[in-house]
This record gives C-alpha cells, structure tokens and sequence, in this order.
C-alpha cells in the first residue's frame, strides 16, 4: 500500500511470522532503497516490495530491487509484462498482482513465481470479479501458488480463500488500522467509523476504478460519472497522498476495501496476524467438527 506500507509496518508483519510489503508505489529510486534499507534494520525476516510497472521511475526502481536483492517483488497496477523477465533475470522472486484468469495464465507464461489475485471487494484499483468467484478459476487454470485478496479481513476469510484453493491471502484494508502502518490518524479513524458496506467504486468511466470510503467527495464524482461528465483530472492527482499522508480526507481518496466494515479497532500488526491465525485455527476445528456430525 503506497505511502501506508512503511519499514515500522512491513517489519512488524514479517516479524509476526506474515510476509510484510513495502509499498514503493511511484516512489524515485533512492526512496525505494532507503525504504529497504530501514526495513532491513528492522526485521531479519523476508518481505516482499511492490512496485508499479508504469511508474516514470520503473527502470530504475527495477535496477534498486535487484541490486538490494529484495526477496520478493509484488507488481501493482499496470501491464507487468516489460518488468517481469526483467527481475526474473535478476534472480529476484515475482508475484504480479491479477484480476483476470486471462492475466494469470499469462503472468504463468512470463515465469511469475506466484500470482496475487485480486478481488473487486479490495480497497483500490480494483478489477471487476469478486474474490469468491476470481481464485478458484485462477486455481484451477494455473500450477504456480495463488494468493487471495479481496475481502480478506480475518481467520473466516482466509480460512473461505483457502477453501477456494489459495495457498495464501494478501491483506490490505485491515493492516491500515494498525499501530505500525504510517496512515494519518485521520485516515484511520474515517477507516474505523466507517461501518459496513461504506465503500463505493468511482473511476469506471476513466477504466481504472478504484474502491473508495463512501465521502462527498467519492459521492459528487459519481454524479459526475453519471451525468457523463469527465473526471480524469480527478485521477492519478496524488489523491491517496492527500488524504493518507497529508491527513485531509475530504479533498483526498480513503482508499478501503468492503472489509472495512471488519476493521474495528487499532491493533499492532502482530496482534492483527496472530488474531487471524487463532480464528484461522477455530473455524477449521469448527468445520471439521460439523462435517463429522
Ligand atoms: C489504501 C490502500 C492502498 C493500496 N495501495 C496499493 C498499491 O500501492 N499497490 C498495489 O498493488 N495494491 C495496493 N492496494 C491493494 C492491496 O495491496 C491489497 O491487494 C488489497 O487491499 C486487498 O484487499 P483488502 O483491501 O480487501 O484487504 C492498496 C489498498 C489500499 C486499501
């Protein structure tokens, strides 16, 4: 999560036994090396770095991951065909980010060492199928390991996606309202209040839609959208900066998930993972309970 997934939270997750993930987004190169060196003085443990495929700093961010010898590198929004081989040739382990069966398939080709696969319940930029629907397809049509995302939020969600044949969730919304993650406390506090079913989805008419809390300003570019109106300019404006590092989240975008509504209240980041693993370990005994009743 760009600006949100720092050392202090990447650390704290690898350290709780999860794999934690800088979010580098478009960040130059000598901010994405600095951001793996404080993570590497901070845990002993891999963690995966994301990085955008259309950043204007691709290239050289690329060149950062491998020299650093990331352990792991998530690719996010945009076509990851160009950097794939790239950091493959790099010996540098690569997991894209999908939203499509078709994306998966081809990710596989370009020798993607795992694939993210993305839900439309996640917070973001977000694809059009739903995470329930998405993994198992991606599972059944592709023999590199399948990591969930989307609507993950606890031990009954990972439990359903690795029912659904995931080998693994990615979380996102849920580590916001952490002690570690480097949000706004504004940011987290709208995240906390938000309650269930408060996110909307703006940007389809642009063909990029991202999954917003549901705020004034989310609600007057939907009229915009429906009226037929451009709201472009709306996007790729540093919306998430403004409200998750500048703390101004009425002119800014509060990017979460629909899972929002299971985020209610402020943990450490070992607290969230081991919480998800308890309750992880109490739905499989209740299942196999039932199943055998
Ligand atoms: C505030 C926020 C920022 C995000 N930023 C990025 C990003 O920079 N790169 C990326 O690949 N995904 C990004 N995501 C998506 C997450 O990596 C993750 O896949 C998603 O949040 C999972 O769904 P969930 O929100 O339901 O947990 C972001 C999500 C949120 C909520």
């Amino acid at each position: 999560m760009a600006y949100l997934a720092g050392p202090e939270l990447v650390a704290a997750v690898s350290n709780a036994g999860a794999l934690g993930t800088l979010g580098a987004g478009y960040l130059p190169p000598d901010w994405v090396e600095e951001l793996i060196s404080r993570t590497r003085a901070l845990t002993d443990r891999p963690f995966a770095v994301n990085i955008m495929p259309h950043s204007p700093h691709i290239e050289a961010v690329l060149e950062v991951v491998i020299e650093e010898k990331a352990p792991v590198v998530a690719l996010g929004g945009g076509d990851p065909t160009q950097c794939l081989p790239v950091l493959k040739a790099g010996q540098v382990k690569v997991m894209p980010v999908v939203s499509s069966v078709a994306a998966a398939r081809r990710m596989e080709q370009l020798g993607a060492d795992a694939v993210v696969v993305e839900g439309m319940e996640s917070g973001g930029h977000i694809g059009d199928v739903t995470t329930m629907a998405l993994v198992p397809q991606v599972v059944d049509a592709v023999r590199i390991p399948v990591i969930a995302a989307g609507g993950i939020a606890d031990g009954r969600g990972l439990v359903a996606a690795l029912a659904l044949g995931a080998q693994a969730v990615q979380v996102g919304t849920r580590f916001v309202c952490t002690r570690e993650c480097a949000a706004h406390p504004r940011f987290k506090e709208r995240m906390l209040e938000a309650g269930g079913c408060a996110t909307r989805v703006i940007g389809r008419s642009t063909g990029r839609p991202v999954r917003c809390l549901d705020t004034e300003l989310i609600r007057q570019i939907l009229e915009m959208e429906k009226g037929g109106q451009t709201v472009d300019h709306y996007f790729g404006a540093g919306k998430l900066h403004t409200a998750a590092v500048e703390g101004n989240v009425e002119d800014g975008f509060v990017m979460a998930g629909q899972a929002v509504g299971l985020v209610r209240e402020m943990m450490t980041a070992e607290e969230v993972v081991q919480q998800m693993m308890n309750e992880a370990e109490m739905t499989i005994n209740a299942l196999t309970r039932r199943l055998a009743s």
